[in-house]
């Protein structure tokens, strides 16, 4: 098998996103008086909006209506997106427009495989909407990750076999996904969030696109 196509997570991978899906969770935290910090982000990381809702209210989740729920989803939705106002074709994460680059070069297919249902609005904030073979993305398919709904979507959208695709991933959950979709699994971030990925790297900057393929080659 070769590789033909790259799918990307687009939060925490390509850009800095991830930071401000947490700032807008604590924002909510905060209004609904829940202990919420970095360590308790980690479990949303790559979740849909309302799986993270559920995961932050914990025991608390009865307590609200469905009503209240969406009402709390809106709200995170406009502090996110508020917050997006400030992105520029300058917020790539380090390393990310040189990866994009180098796919290219390589002549391979690019995809983004993200649960976010705002990945349009962040890809055209950075100047990229047109960059991609394919978007999958939260309004893409029922199930969100873990599953691997997302990434088997993105395939079909580039008309490649799921063994011939390397995924790129910041979460655990995303992890889990490509795993369970069959695909090379590159985690970015600590042993302890995507150590289950085939290649890990620190971050973006330090993925190595020859270790990857070669690596993939070797398997
Ligand atoms: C993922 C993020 O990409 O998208 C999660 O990692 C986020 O933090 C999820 O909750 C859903 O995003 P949105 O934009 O649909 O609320
Ligand atoms: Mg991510």
């Amino acid at each position: 098998m070769k590789i033909q196509a790259f799918i990307l997570d687009l939060d925490g991978v390509l850009t800095n996103t991830s930071e401000y899906h947490f700032q807008a969770w604590q924002r909510i935290a905060e209004e609904e008086h829940i202990p919420f910090g970095r360590q308790e982000n980690e479990r949303l990381r790559g979740v849909s909006r309302r799986r993270s809702l559920e995961i932050l209210l914990g025991d608390a989740l009865p307590r609200y209506s469905e009503a209240q729920l969406q009402a709390m989803m809106d709200r995170k939705n406009a502090v996110y997106q508020k917050m997006l106002e400030q992105i520029t074709p300058d917020d790539f994460l380090p390393g990310a427009s040189e990866l994009l680059d180098g796919l290219r070069a390589r002549g391979l297919k690019i995809a983004i495989g993200s649960a976010s249902k705002n990945t349009r609005l962040v890809l055209d904030r950075l100047g990229i909407l047109d960059a991609f073979d394919g978007i999958a993305d939260g309004n893409s398919v029922a199930h969100s990750k873990p599953a691997p709904d997302i990434f088997l979507h993105a395939a079909a959208l580039l008309d490649t076999p799921p063994a011939s695709c390397v995924v790129v991933e910041d979460a655990e959950s995303g992890i889990t996904a490509a795993l369970a979709a069959k695909m090379f699994a590159v985690g970015i971030g600590p042993q302890a969030r995507v150590g289950k990925a085939h290649l890990r790297y620190d971050s973006t900057a330090q993925l190595d696109l020859e270790d990857v393929l070669t690596t993939f080659e070797r398997l």
